[in-house]
């Protein structure tokens, strides 16, 4: 039966490039979040959530917040569906194929809510975001219970309410992107690793990218709310933390009051004594000289950087609005090869960009062989309606594209494997995560490269770093000996 659904239009705004390229820094607000009304604080006792996360580490870490926000109303979780009193699907805009995979999924639980009518079924993170998926829920899915966006996490509490004693399908999807909400409780999923929103957003607008429209204006944390949450985690025990945001290098950009850059807080984040820093994602346009040094120093911030070239065109680099040349990019892979020597880099590449050409994938193929990443994450170019690529002209069969990707998966693939054959016989230092997925008996662990090592070990030394030889490298995970009991070989 349909449901009635309240006016939402007040709420929702189609993604524009012009409204939110004009959009402003002035009105970014820190707000901190709100106690749970008493009255939601027992909401959920003796009932149980499940979360299905799709899409990147934000996604996961918006996951970690829901989490903590609907534990706070006293639902426990649960992994599985059928006895579940709130599913979530946290969703992905970045390919039609992630999209495809939640409305294949939301069909499927339809069956459940007719099964379970009290089950509340909701739809957040970046699809909620876009007005051609919330339109498409109205008219196709209207098994569906609660849909809100990305901006605001905040509001779960009072959304649930209205959900659990209304009617009506509840959307709440907030084209207003400014705020930073502090303080908000967080169920993070083990106790070793840890993310760290360092800021939200992008103001970067490549074009064949949705994330500026569903993740809204690049917005900075302030530098002691950011420390603080690393501090108390290194007090917790934790032994890695990965600073998250979709452009980091542009961390700081939107400070008024202060000059404090994605550098200055490396080099802050340096001095806790926290064993490991990680941070994605970087955009080469804005990774200066000084976050070079600071990187350099070591300690705690690792020799790992995610570096996204996209394309080793300029000209389709030009189409794609990244804002730097092949050899820009290759001169900062320069800077960073001398500074580190040791680093690791991998990257993000997309094939079959409206009218790429023969000869532009091959410049593609070439950078990838002079870099010499030690692996990357590789796409088939995907249009997302809204986006100025989805309006280009575009010529490339799709079985071009398939085949230009399988090239240059084959390409990478042997560089991986050589590029971990290089560590066979050494002795790398790994931080033990658990059993292997595949096989109880081995603990598996990674380095502070962000290689996954597999290796037979007792189980105490789960959550410990450990000094592992690698005797079996493979393309995309290190097999080896745990030499901690040989301690005088490693040096202790
Ligand atoms: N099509 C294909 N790949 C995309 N990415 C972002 N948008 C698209 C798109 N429309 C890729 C980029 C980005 C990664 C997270 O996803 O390579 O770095
Ligand atoms: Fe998308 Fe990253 Fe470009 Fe931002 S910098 S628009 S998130 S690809």
């Amino acid at each position: 039966m349909g449901k009635q659904v309240k006016d939402y239009s007040q709420y929702f705004v189609a993604p524009d490039l012009k409204q939110a390229k004009k959009r402003g820094k002035e009105d970014v607000q820190v707000l901190q979040f709100e106690q749970i009304p008493e009255n939601m604080r027992s909401v959920g006792k003796g009932k149980k959530y499940m979360i299905e996360t799709y899409g990147c580490q934000m996604n996961v870490h918006d996951s970690e917040t829901i989490a903590g926000i609907l534990e706070e109303m006293s639902y426990t979780r649960t992994n599985r569906e059928e006895e579940a009193d709130i599913i979530l699907l946290n969703t992905c805009a970045i390919r039609e194929n992630a999209e495809d995979k939640v409305f294949g999924e939301l069909g499927r639980l339809k069956q459940l809510k007719l099964e379970n009518p009290d089950l509340i079924l909701g739809v957040c993170g970046c699809m909620s975001q876009e007005e051609v998926v919330v339109n498409r829920i109205l008219q196709s899915y209207q098994h569906v219970d609660l849909v809100f966006g990305t901006h605001n996490i905040h509001r779960l509490p009072v959304l649930l309410q209205n959900a659990l004693f209304s009617k009506e399908m509840v959307i709440e999807v907030w084209s207003k992107e400014g705020d930073v909400v502090e303080n908000m409780p967080k169920v993070r999923e083990d106790g070793l690793r840890a993310w760290v929103n360092i800021m939200y957003g992008c103001d970067k607008f490549c074009t064949y990218c949705i994330v500026p429209y569903t993740r809204g204006k690049e917005r900075s944390r302030r530098p002691e709310d950011v420390l603080n949450e690393i501090r108390e985690l290194a007090r917790k025990g934790y032994q890695e933390v990965t600073l998250l945001g979709q452009n980091v290098n542009a961390y700081g950009k939107d400070f008024e009051d202060i000059h404090y850059t994605f550098a200055h807080l490396m080099d802050d984040v340096r001095k806790i004594g926290i064993p490991r820093v990680r941070f994605t994602t970087s955009h080469p346009r804005d990774f200066d000289d000084h976050l070079v040094e600071v990187l350099a120093k070591r300690g705690n911030l690792v020799e790992h950087i995610h570096l996204p070239v996209q394309s080793g065109s300029s000209e389709v680099l030009k189409l794609m609005a990244r804002k730097y040349t092949r050899e820009q990019y290759l001169e900062l892979v320069r800077k960073i090869k001398e500074a580190i020597p040791d680093v690791v880099l991998t990257t993000d590449i997309i094939v079959g960009f409206p009218g790429e050409t023969d000869e532009q994938f091959e410049e593609t193929l070439s950078l990838v062989k002079e870099v010499e990443y030690d692996s990357a994450f590789t796409f088939i170019y995907s249009p997302r309606e809204g986006t100025p690529a989805a309006k280009m002209k575009d010529d490339v069969p799709m079985e071009v594209k398939k085949a230009r990707l399988q090239r240059l998966n084959e390409l990478q693939n042997e560089i991986s494997r050589r590029k971990n054959e290089a560590l066979r016989g050494k002795i790398v230092e790994v931080l033990v995560e658990g059993e292997s997925k595949k096989n109880p008996d081995v603990l598996s662990g990674r380095t502070r490269t962000n290689k996954l090592v597999n290796f037979i070990g007792p189980k105490h030394l789960i959550g410990k770093m450990v000094h592992v030889r690698i005797d079996e490298p493979q393309t995309w995970t290190l097999k080896g000996v745990w030499v901690d009991q040989e301690s005088r070989v490693v040096g202790g």
